[in-house]
C-alpha cells in the first residue's frame, strides 16, 4: 500500500502541537512529540455539528450492540460502596479470574499458558496497554516499526517516548515482513519494537497470513525485537478460517507483549482492557501503571467480571459476529454499487473496518471531509493512519457502528459528497 518510510516524530496530518510558540516554558523534550489523535479528535469535531451525520469514523460499537440491559441489572448488584474504593494495581482478582477462565474456554490463550494468572494485568483500556509496552521498551531514538497504514494512536504512543518510526507497508496478507527484513539488511539496524495489529487490522481490516506471522516471529527472535501484538478485534471473526495469534504460535514468549481490550466486544466507555505478558514484565508494568492511575476503574472491573462469570460474553460475541457480518456485506456491496471502477476496498473477515482507496490519486480525502460532513457522513481520512501522512487518496470506514439501512444511507451521502467535491474543485 506504500513504500517503506522512516522519519522522526512529526506529521502534518496530526493535530497541531498545543505547545505555544509564544510561551517559552521549560517543556520536556518529548512535549512536541505529543501529536494528538485525529481519530479521537473526530468525536469533538462531530459534536460541533447539529445535523444528522452517519458516523463511519470512530471505531466504536453502536449503542444497539452493547449489553446494556445486562449492565443495568449487574450494576445494581455490584455497584456497592466497597467497590468504589482503590483496587489492586494488577486488577481486581475477581476480574482476572473471570477473564482467565473466559480466555481459556474460548481458546484465546494457548494451553501452555492456561492456569497462569500472573501474565494478566488489567489496564485502563487498550491504549494504556500500548502506553505500558512502549514505556517499558522504548528509549529516545529507538527504532519502532509499525504497519503502514497503522493505528496511529499506537505509533503516536511510541513517538511520545521519542521513538523513531519505520513504516512497513501492508497488503492483503498484513505487514510485508520482507520489507522489514530488507530495510534491516540495508541499514544494519533492526527495530527494537515492532508494533502490529495482525488480525483485522486497524485501519485496513486485513489479517496477517500464517507464513507472515511465522516470518515475523523468526525475525523478532533473530534480532531480539519486542513485538507489541495489539489484538482488539481477533475474537470478532465473521468469515474465513481462524488463525493463531502470534502469542499462540509462540507461547510464553517474553518478546511478545499482548495488548487486549474490552472496548470492542463489551463497551469502550468502561475503559477497561488487559495485557498478557511474561510475569516478570508484568511486575514492571505494575510499577509503571502505578505512576499513571494506580488501578483501572474498580466498579467497571466488577461489572465486567460478573458479566463474564455469568457467561454473558459467549452469546454476546456471537450476536456481534452476526451483526458485523451483515454490516460488512452491506458496506462492501454498497461501495461496489455506488463507486464501480473508482475505488479499491479491502474485504475483511472480521473486526470493524474497511479501507477504501480512490483510483484517482488527485482525490484528497482530507479536503473532501468538509463536504462529506455537510452531506451528513463522517469517515477518517487516510493520512490520519500514517505517521508520515501518506494515503491522501484513501479513507477508513467503520461498518460496525451503523445498521445496514443506515450504511446505505451513509454511502449515498458519500457518493454525493465525492460528486460535489469533484465538481467544485
Ligand atoms: C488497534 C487498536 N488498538 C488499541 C485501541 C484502543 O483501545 P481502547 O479503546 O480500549 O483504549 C483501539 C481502539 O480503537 C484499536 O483499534
Amino acid at each position: 500500500m506504500s513504500t517503506t518510510s522512516m522519519h522522526p516524530a512529526t506529521s502534518s496530518s496530526q493535530n497541531p502541537s498545543p505547545s505555544s510558540q509564544n510561551l517559552s516554558l521549560p517543556y520536556a523534550s518529548r512535549h512536541d512529540k505529543l501529536i494528538g489523535s485525529v481519530i479521537d479528535a473526530s468525536t469533538t469535531l462531530l459534536a460541533a455539528y447539529d445535523h444528522d451525520i452517519v458516523k463511519f469514523g470512530m471505531g466504536a460499537p453502536a449503542p444497539d450492540m452493547l449489553p446494556a440491559k445486562d449492565f443495568a441489572r449487574i450494576a445494581g448488584e455490584v455497584f456497592s460502596p466497597e467497590n468504589f474504593t482503590y483496587g489492586e494495581t494488577k486488577g481486581e482478582p475477581i476480574l482476572i479470574e473471570a477473564l482467565h477462565d473466559y480466555l481459556a474456554s474460548s481458546g484465546q490463550i494457548p494451553p501452555e499458558q492456561q492456569g497462569n494468572r500472573d501474565r494478566l494485568l488489567i489496564t485502563s483500556g487498550g491504549m494504556q496497554g500500548l502506553d505500558l509496552g512502549f514505556k517499558l521498551f522504548v528509549s529516545p531514538g529507538d527504532l519502532v516499526a509499525c504497519e503502514s497504514p497503522t493505528y496511529t494512536n499506537g505509533s503516536a504512543t511510541a513517538m511520545s517516548y521519542e521513538a523513531e518510526i519505520l513504516e512497513i507497508p501492508v497488503d492483503e496478507d498484513g505487514m510485508q515482513v520482507d520489507a522489514l527484513e530488507e530495510h534491516t539488511a540495508r541499514t544494519g539496524r533492526a527495530p527494537k519494537v515492532i508494533y502490529t495489529v495482525p488480525t483485522f487490522q486497524n485501519p485496513a481490516g486485513v489479517t496477517m497470513s500464517l507464513p507472515r506471522r511465522e516470518q515475523l516471529l523468526a525475525f523478532a527472535h533473530r534480532h531480539r525485537s519486542v513485538i507489541i501484538e495489539d489484538n482488539p478485534y481477533g475474537m470478532l471473526r465473521f468469515s474465513g478460517e481462524s488463525l493463531p495469534a502470534l502469542s499462540d504460535l509462540s507461547p510464553n514468549d517474553p518478546l511478545i507483549f499482548g495488548v487486549r481490550t474490552f472496548s470492542k466486544f463489551v463497551a469502550p466507555g468502561l475503559r477497561v482492557g488487559w495485557i498478557d505478558v511474561d510475569p516478570e514484565i508484568r511486575e514492571l508494568a505494575v510499577n509503571a501503571k502505578q505512576t499513571m492511575d494506580s488501578c483501572a476503574a474498580v466498579p467497571n472491573q466488577h461489572l465486567i467480571a460478573r458479566w463474564l462469570a455469568e457467561g454473558g460474553a459467549d452469546s454476546h460475541v456471537e450476536v456481534l459476529r452476526q451483526a458485523y457480518r451483515e454490516r460488512k456485506v452491506a458496506m462492501s456491496e454498497g461501495l461496489q454499487r455506488l463507486f464501480p471502477g473508482e475505488i479499491r476496498a479491502t474485504d475483511p473477515d472480521g473486526g470493524f473496518f474497511l479501507w477504501v482507496t480512490f483510483d484517482d490519486e488527485t482525490i484528497n480525502t482530507e479536503e473532501l471531509m468538509p463536504t462529506a460532513l455537510e452531506e451528513g457522513v463522517a469517515y477518517i481520512p487516510g493520512p490520519a493512519f500514517s505517521p508520515a501522512g501518506n494515503f491522501s487518496n484513501a479513507l477508513r470506514l467503520c461498518f460496525a457502528s451503523a445498521t445496514p439501512d443506515r450504511i446505505d444511507d451513509g454511502l449515498d451521502r458519500l457518493r454525493r459528497a465525492v460528486d460535489r467535491y469533484r465538481s467544485e474543485r
